[in-house]
């Protein structure tokens, strides 16, 4: 599929397996959320272009990498979003963080936004966003809209799990954002839950049902 990264490492897959089941605590939940984070930020900071710099060491003077450009920015759908951010600012604990809150109407399904902050100087940085679910798409969609009002230099969506469903509505919307994901699900049901899923992400990792 077209700029769709599916994350297939074996560390993941059997972390996302463990997250599935319905008899994991909200405790077990979090703690594989966080270390599934970490790992799936190496796959989605692979590209993050390089500057040599001249450094020295106890020996030598020499030529080395560090990362170009100001510091990437995360941004995380509320509320669920936080639970992999925690994990990627262990890999990259510079990131800059951005929210934005939306909350889906029980009825049209559709996202109402609560909250909108983001870092300073948002045309020169690369976006990372990230939320767990990528189901009817529509937060996604919203949020990615909202935000390429602020002329970022790039947008990257991550979320652990997705759908058909969820990758054809966000690619029709934005065809140049690039999912990374850690599985494709079968489909939505009429409720816009993911099948077989995880059930709620929020949920899940609160502890709040
Ligand atoms: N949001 C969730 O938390 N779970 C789903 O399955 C779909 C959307």
């Amino acid at each position: 599929m077209n700029n769709v990264h599916l994350i297939d490492h074996p560390l993941v897959q059997h972390k996302l397996t463990l997250m599935r089941r319905k008899d994991a605590s909200t405790r077990t939940f979090r703690t594989l959320l966080n270390e599934l984070s970490s790992l799936m930020a190496y796959e989605v900071t692979r590209d993050m272009p390089l500057q040599a710099v001249e450094i020295e060491t106890p020996l030598e003077t020499m030529t080395s990498n560090v990362i170009d450009g100001k510091k990437l920015v995360f941004v995380s759908i509320l509320r669920a979003g936080n639970g992999i951010l925690e994990g990627m600012l262990n890999v990259v604990p510079g990131a800059r963080v951005g929210h934005v809150g939306l909350y889906r109407d029980p009825e049209t399904l559709e996202p109402v936004e609560y909250y909108f902050k983001m870092p300073q100087e948002m045309a020169e940085r690369d976006v990372v966003i990230v939320d767990p679910m990528l189901a009817t798409g529509n937060s996604a969609i919203a949020a990615i809209s909202r935000i390429k009002q602020l002329k970022p230099k790039s947008i990257k969506f991550v979320c652990l799990l997705t759908c058909p469903e969820g990758i054809a509505a966000l690619q029709k919307a934005h065809p140049d954002v690039p999912i990374y994901t850690a599985a494709i699900d079968r489909q939505l049901n009429e409720h816009g839950y993911i099948l077989p899923g995880l059930g709620d992400a929020g949920d899940r990792i609160y502890g709040t049902k």
